[in-house]
């Protein structure tokens, strides 16, 4: 075996779309610049009342095959990553699995299936389980679909409300990838959090302003953890930085600290003393508030720098562009990031074989995990595959009456009866628990 990782990636967005700036801001009386300057997000994606977090999943996971040209009996593994299940016994592979045996022939009978949860990075946690099957010589030459599936809904007048999102990212994990190898050296940073939840509850408890300060901590932790096991790195040892994205604002305040880690002893960290006129790091200090001011005033000088806005620019920016358009999809989230920086390279025709990419996943409760991937041989093929950018055009446009409906109809709220905004175009759809994933 030479290498594992990701061989195809499929997207699937929810079907709405609620515009930030022109529907949203005005009706909270609020700027535009706050969510699109200020969270770095243009709009979010919302089911249609006929999606769901199975239909979505199913949708791209059919796609993914379908291109692939894979049958059931070539998938020995199907692992869901979703913090919307509905069901506490049975995982929402399942029933992916069973729309899927509606259009392949033959079943998933033999397959091992299973739910990951936790928040976000049980996505990335997904990943990880493949991977180490079929390192451990267990999957008999068969690979797995690995599906992170989510509607990122809050309350009405969450503050979270501006940064919700609905969509699915499938994921092929083989041997000899065409798209990325995955590192063997994981980074952690992990610690029992209660900043977001949803213990028996559909919509998050959230305390937003925490959340933003333990996801900047785990991450901190689990850089340093990798650079304990990965070695030394360099900043342009990483062609791409994609990291999980709630709103790209956030990857602005995390990109910084991951840079600051490092260049550490690097030529870099020696260059920016000039630059910033001030030593690399603040040293001397015996009162912890006194050093955390000092390093926080070292970090924001560096932010300005041309050096770190070059990498910024090259290594992180393009890995935000449509997460910018959907919002946050959860367990989804790193995974777009990754095939927004992964098509920015392909539409700049540029020939990015062997290049590395940092990847930061993250999810609230709380735990961060950094590892390095490898772009593979066949990777312009795979983002050449991709339809994003007419699912995301062909996406109705919400006003806030009919967000707001569709909303509540997502809350399941039996009052609300809403219309479906768009048809179903060969695809699976919900229709009510005794009809789930019926193609339409
Ligand atoms: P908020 O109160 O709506 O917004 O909360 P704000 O007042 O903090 O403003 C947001 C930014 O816009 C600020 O920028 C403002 O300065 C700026 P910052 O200072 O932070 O750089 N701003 C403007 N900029 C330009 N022009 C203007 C303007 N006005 C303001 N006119 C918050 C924001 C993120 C807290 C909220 O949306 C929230 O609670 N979101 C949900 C929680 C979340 O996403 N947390 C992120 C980290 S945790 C995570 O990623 C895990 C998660 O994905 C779940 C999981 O793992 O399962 C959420």
């Amino acid at each position: 075996m030479t290498s594992v990782g990701i061989d195809a990636i499929e997207i699937h967005t929810g079907k709405l779309k609620l515009d930030l700036a022109e529907t949203f801001a005005p009706a909270m009386d609020d700027a535009p610049e706050k969510y699109t300057k200020g969270l770095g997000l243009h709009a979010s994606s919302f089911p249609d009342t006929y999606e769901d977090i199975v239909t979505m999943g199913a949708n791209a996971a059919h796609r993914l095959m379908e291109r692939k040209e894979l049958e059931p009996d070539d998938i020995g593994r199907i692992d869901v990553a979703t913090e919307s299940a509905f069901d506490h016994s049975k995982p929402v592979s399942t029933y992916i699995a069973g729309c899927l045996e509606q259009v392949f022939e033959g079943d998933f009978h033999h397959a091992n299936k299973g739910e990951r949860k936790f928040a976000c990075v049980a996505g990335t946690q997904s990943i990880d389980d493949a991977y180490n099957w079929i390192r451990a010589g267990r999957n008999r030459g068969r690979a797995a679909i690995v599906v992170a599936t989510d509607t990122a809904l809050y309350a009405r007048d969450d503050p979270g409300e501006s940064t919700q999102g609905a969509g699915a990212v499938a994921m092929l994990i083989d041997e000899d990838p065409d798209l990325v190898e995955l590192s063997k050296a994981q980074g952690f940073g992990s610690a029992d959090e209660t900043d977001f939840l949803k213990p028996q509850q559909q919509f998050p408890s959230v305390d937003g302003k925490r959340s933003v300060n333990v996801y900047l901590a785990r991450m901190r932790e689990a850089m340093i953890d990798y650079q304990r096991v990965g070695g030394d790195i360099h900043p342009d040892d990483f062609r791409l930085g994609p990291f999980h994205t709630p709103f790209p604002g956030m990857v602005r305040k995390a990109a910084v600290l991951a840079y600051r880690h490092i260049i550490r002893d690097t030529d870099i960290e020696d260059a920016l003393a000039d630059d910033i006129g001030r030593q690399p790091r603040p040293e001397g200090f015996d009162d912890e508030e006194q050093y955390r001011e000092a390093l926080s005033e070292y970090t924001d000088a560096l932010k300005e720098t041309d050096r770190y806005q070059e990498w910024y620019d090259r290594t992180i920016n393009p890995t935000l562009s449509i997460s910018r358009q959907v919002g946050n999809w959860y367990t989804g989230s790193v995974h777009v990031a990754r095939v927004s920086g992964l098509k920015a390279l392909a539409e700049a025709g540029e020939d990015a074989v062997g290049d590395q990419l940092l990847v930061g996943s993250y999810g609230s409760g709380a735990q961060a995990e950094i590892h390095v991937e490898t772009i593979q041989d066949g990777w312009e093929a795979e983002l050449d595959a991709l339809n994003i950018d007419e699912q995301l055009d062909s996406r109705y446009d919400l006003d806030f009456e009919e967000y707001e409906d569709v909303h509540d109809a997502h809350n399941y709220d039996e009052e609300t009866a809403v219309e479906e905004f768009t048809a179903p175009d060969s695809e699976f759809v919900f229709d009510g628990w005794g009809r789930m994933g019926e193609r339409q």
